[in-house]
């Protein structure tokens, strides 16, 4: 199992480490346009291996593509962070170009891999994707929902006082600081509603909270975060690169489901070795199907950006 990680970044390396210790593939190849950074990560990441017992072997390149031939599977982390204050769409001016150029050249040297796409604005930079690659839309898959429906059980179990283990819930929308949707009405702790232990009041503020969740890490640290954003995207590589048919919140290409179409956002998937094996359509409550709605537009409107 070959997977490419464009982007030798916070993003990009905290997922090489991640998917290295996790200890399923073969081989990671972190590619950078940074003269030697790709290298130094990867040779960093490889004095690690006895230490963290993993036999996966990164290597890294500066911007040479014929090492990331045939790759399973390749994640695009790559363009600028937002600054505090920023929204993610205001990165697609410059984050817009590198993606482009990146998914052509990765799908060039592998052409039946998986594309994952985590770069911001990242539901229109993965419709970009489809845009510039042709690759069938079951293989372009975008990175948000993870992350973000990591942060609303974050915020859950805080509200619970709860340990994490014991609380689910998921994050379906656009993956922006208003578009997204946390699911209420479906999150549990430990099969329990979890409206059964915390008023409306306060699941409100854990819904404000997890859309957030970016811009508030971004405002104490200076720069998006790296940590959860890597650790998420390891999480579609494994369910990917092991077939575990697993269910993920991911953005993906829709042709009707949710009512919705032409246009990439985040909705329930089960990932396997195909990439998204299908898209899931669940009951959603009436405010819950309005928001998606309204996140769509949000969405439409950043893709009207694009100079497809
Ligand atoms: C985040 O929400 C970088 O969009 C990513 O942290």
């Amino acid at each position: 199992m070959k997977i490419t990680v464009v982007g030798a970044g916070a993003v990009g390396a905290s997922c090489a480490e991640y998917i290295a210790i996790k200890n399923f593939a073969a081989e990671v190849v972190l590619l950078d346009i940074k003269e030697g950074y790709a290298e130094g990560k990867a040779m960093d990441l490889m004095q690690c291996a006895s230490l963290n017992g993993f036999d996966t072997k990164i290597t890294g390149s500066t911007n040479d593509y014929t090492k990331t031939a045939g790759s399973h599977i390749c994640v695009i982390t790559s363009g600028i962070p937002r600054k505090p204050g920023m929204t993610r769409e205001e990165l697609i001016g410059i984050n817009a170009g590198i993606v482009k150029t990146v998914s052509e050249n990765l799908v060039k040297h592998s052409p039946d891999t998986v594309l994952i796409v985590v770069s911001n604005p990242m539901d229109t930079m993965t419709y970009l994707a489809h845009k510039v690659t042709g690759l069938p839309k079951h293989k372009i898959i975008g990175m948000g929902g993870a992350l973000d429906s990591a942060r609303f059980k974050y915020r859950l179990a805080e509200a619970l006082e709860a340990p994490i283990s014991d609380v689910d819930g998921m994050v379906i929308g656009g993956h922006s600081d208003v578009g997204m949707v946390p699911l209420i009405s479906h999150a549990t702790r430990n099969s329990i509603k979890v409206s059964e232990f915390i008023s409306q009041e306060r699941l409100e503020q854990v819904k404000e909270d997890t859309k957030v969740g970016g811009a508030t890490l971004t405002k104490l640290l200076g720069t998006s975060a790296w940590y959860a954003p890597g650790a998420a995207v390891s999480g579609l590589v494994q369910a990917i690169a092991c077939d575990q048919k697993k269910i993920f919140p991911c953005s993906t290409l829709l042709d009707g489901e949710y009512e919705l179409s032409d246009l990439c956002i985040g909705v329930p998937v089960v990932l396997g070795a195909n990439g998204i094996e299908n898209i899931v359509e669940i009951e959603l409550s009436t405010a819950e199907k309005e928001h998606l709605q309204k996140s769509a537009e949000g969405v439409k409107k950043t893709n009207g950006l694009l100079n497809l």
